[in-house]
């Protein structure tokens, strides 16, 4: 078997919740309280991932998928080294994850993920830029990311006069420039009008066909998840763990009424509601 890209052994995530003396709700990662508060039991742990084992294998396209509050977001943050496990272990590539690293790209909704004062060549050619790759180099992969993500001749456009699709397409490339090992995807499409977001899921399929990227895509559509991942792993809520994995075999790309396609929705659709 290959070596997994990222790899999740027991990880448990506990929040601290409490209610400042000003009656503000305050939240937390570590305990930070005086003994006072807990006595006072204004002060509560929130379990938000309980026992999460999961491994990610090389150009797997996997699917977190459960309700709302079941810790997707919460796993996903984890795997990007934006939020350490309260007990257990992360890995990528067999090295223990500390801190965020640009082989591992977290995608944002579009509008948190580009600068509206930047054009659509500068907005991609941030990242290499900031990394101080010469301009000959990041002319050429900016070229090559907007062939790919089909933004020719919107080159100098100002991300105000985009539609979302296209801003998301904008977020994709900005986290693709910076060739990661992994897209860690939190719900990218999830703002998105049904038409758009099909045709996003299209794009996101043949990016992850010509760049053989691992990704890990945060869902709580279960169409979504059923056409897009190779591997569904599917969540439940309070506390946050897995309640059971779906591979998904079927090519791409794949076709939503076919009688595969409707019978593996089928299934997850079946584990999700158990
Ligand atoms: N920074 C935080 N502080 C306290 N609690 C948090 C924090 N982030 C998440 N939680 C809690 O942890 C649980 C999991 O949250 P998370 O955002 O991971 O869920 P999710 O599956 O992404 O949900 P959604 O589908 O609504 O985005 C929730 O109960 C949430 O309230
Ligand atoms: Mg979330």
């Amino acid at each position: 078997m290959a070596q997994s890209v990222l790899r999740a052994d027991n990880v448990r995530k506990i929040f601290y919740v409490y209610t400042d003396p000003a009656g503000t709700t305050v939240v937390s990662s570590k305990k930070q309280f005086s003994l006072n508060l807990w006595r006072r039991r204004s002060i509560y742990e929130l379990l938000a991932l309980d026992d999460i084992s999961l491994e990610v294998y090389p150009n797997e396209l996997v699917a977190l998928l459960g309700p709302s509050g079941c810790g997707k977001s919460t796993l996903l943050r984890i795997f990007a080294g934006l939020e350490r496990p309260t007990s257990g272990r992360v890995a990528f590539k067999d090295q223990e994850i500390k801190d965020p690293d640009p082989q591992r790209a977290m995608v944002f909704q579009s509008e948190r993920a580009v600068f509206p004062w930047l054009t659509v060549e500068k907005n991609i050619e941030l990242g290499p830029k900031l990394q101080g790759v010469p301009r000959a180099e990041r002319e050429e992969r900016v070229r090559r990311i907007i062939e790919l993500i089909q933004l020719n001749g919107f080159n100098t456009a100002y991300p105000a006069t985009l539609s979302g699709g296209m801003l998301q397409r904008v977020a994709v490339g900005r986290a693709l420039i910076n060739r990661p090992e992994v897209l860690l995807m939190d719900e990218p499409f999830g703002a998105l009008d049904a038409i758009t977001r099909n045709a996003l899921q299209d794009h996101l399929i043949r990016i992850w066909q010509e760049t053989r990227q691992t990704i890990v895509f945060v869902t709580h559509d279960i169409e979504e998840a059923t056409y897009l991942a190779t591997r569904i792993v599917i969540m439940h809520p309070r506390p946050g763990r897995i309640k059971g994995v779906v591979p998904v075999t079927l090519s791409h790309p794949r076709s939503r009424t076919d009688s595969a396609f409707v019978e593996a929705r089928r299934k997850v659709a079946d584990l999700l509601g158990d």
